[in-house]
């Protein structure tokens, strides 16, 4: 039980409230305000800046320190030793697996990539132009209505398997998206390929040609999905969890998560990235923008500079900058003028007092877009491939969540409505 407390006193109750007073195994002490409703009061958080919703030991983010730790273990080393699949099998268990964990969990994941025929009828419902995450939002949803025999997220062998099977339909479906748009047929997963070169063959090939990809593309698509693989209680896992605490099946949860990550404050950040080094154009106009960021009547900002919670630096950002590096120069691409535009912006940026003074570093995003560009793949799928990285980390919160205790999500309100009025006589 807790030794620290806190105590409140407030105008017009008469008599000052004890509250318990938790720490977790690191970061922040945290007030326990559940006896305040009691007490007749609610506290006021817009946004839960200062709440912690649930307790968790999945992610852990130290965003001054610019720390981000998957079960402990920093992602700059998850980066260089791990690989994607492994690190969701460690966000879902809570340790690496041994070699034969880890056999078994890729042969269970390969064993569910493939997606059931009736899917494609899905598909051909939607028009060409359509947002490949408004496809995605709809089909995960409707993974439901294919598993009745595994919905009952109060048996743990049931959320397993609602696990395995979204982790291994993501980059499936995530390929079909993109095969949809530009009118070429959908490619069936390969067994004997990586899960990472799975989706690169799926996004790439043709029945008519099959090219081989690069290791290291297949490494940078790898390391991308690894690096958005969970963080913490962000909009799109917390749409997940208040999703799951009504007892909704995991198909649903993970497309709400998916709705939530699709707006343009979470998820659409590395297409917003390449929208701005499109408008800029030329390397000549870098300074005009960089002035018009500076320019506090004018709403544009420097997109991927800049987090919310990583004030120093942004951990992923580092390893996602040397990715970049090799993949640019693997293809030979380093002089095309939207990546020497990006790579000036960011230099500016990192020498500029601005943006030293308010710690407005390159993000992730930054990064991550100018990769995904290089490698071909087109920005309106930016959003579906970090939705694909950040499955695993939606499902283990899904699952830790539905085996622990929990309540259905029911925040409270500030009214400032009318109060009771009669309807008026006719
Ligand atoms: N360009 C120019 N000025 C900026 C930028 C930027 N990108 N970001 C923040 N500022 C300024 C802002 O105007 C403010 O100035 P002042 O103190 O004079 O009022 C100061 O820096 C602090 O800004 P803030 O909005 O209070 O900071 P925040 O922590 O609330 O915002 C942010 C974080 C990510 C929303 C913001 O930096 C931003 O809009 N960045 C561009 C969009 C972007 O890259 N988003 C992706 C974030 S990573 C996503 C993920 O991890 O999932």
């Amino acid at each position: 039980m807790s030794e620290k407390k806190a105590q409140l006193t407030i105008d017009g109750i008469d008599k000052t409230i004890v509250l318990p007073v938790y720490e977790g195994s690191t970061g922040p002490d945290v007030v326990d305000v559940r006896s305040l409703v009691g007490e007749g009061v609610f506290t006021y958080d817009p946004g839960f800046v200062s709440t912690a919703a649930c307790d968790s030991e999945i992610t852990y983010i130290d965003g001054g320190a610019g720390i981000l730790l998957y079960r402990g273990y920093p992602i700059e080393q998850l980066a260089e030793h791990s690989t994607f699949l492994e690190t969701c099998y460690l966000l879902l268990n809570g340790e690496l697996p041994t070699e034969e964990e880890n056999a078994d969990f890729e042969n269970g994941i390969r064993y569910h990539t493939m997606v059931d025929e009736q899917i494609h009828q899905f598909f051909k419902g939607f028009p060409r132009t359509a947002h490949p995450m408004a496809m995605l939002c709809g089909v995960v949803g409707a993974l439901s209505a294919f598993y009745h025999d595994t919905l009952d997220a109060d048996l743990p062998e049931h959320r397993m398997t609602a696990a395995h099977r979204v982790i291994a339909k993501m980059p499936t479906l995530a390929a079909m998206c993109y095969k949809h748009g530009v009118g070429q047929p959908f490619m069936y997963p390969q067994n004997d390929m990586t899960l990472s070169e799975n989706f690169l063959h799926m996004m790439f090939s043709t029945p008519c040609e099959a090219p081989k990809v690069s290791p290291t593309l297949v490494k940078a698509m790898d390391t991308i999905f690894l690096l958005h693989a969970d963080h913490e209680q962000n909009a799109s896992t917390s749409t997940v969890r208040l999703a799951g605490s009504t007892g909704a099946n995991p198909y649903a949860c993970i497309a709400s998560g998916i709705a939530a990550l699709w707006g343009p404050a979470h998820g659409g950040a590395n297409e917003a990235v390449l929208e701005m080094l499109d408008e800029i154009g030329d390397e000549s106009r870098i300074e005009e923008y960089i002035l018009k960021a500076k320019d506090k009547s004018d709403p544009f900002r420097l997109m991927g500079f800049g987090h919310r919670v990583y004030k120093n630096f942004d951990p992923r950002a580092k390893v996602m900058r040397g990715i970049c590096d090799e993949v640019l120069a693997e293809l030979g691409i380093e002089n095309d003028p939207l990546f020497r535009i990006a790579r000036k912006l960011e230099k500016i940026a990192l020498e500029d007092e601005y943006f030293i003074s308010k710690k407005l570093y390159p993000n992730v995003d930054f990064y991550s877009g100018i990769v995904l560009k290089a490698m071909g793949i087109p920005t309106s799928l930016f959003t579906v491939i970090f939705a694909t990285g950040r499955t695993p980390g939606w499902i283990a919160h899904w699952n830790e969540m539905m085996s622990s205790e929990y309540k259905i999500g029911r925040p409270r309100q500030l009214y400032k409505g009318y109060t009771a009025r009669d309807y008026p006589a006719k």
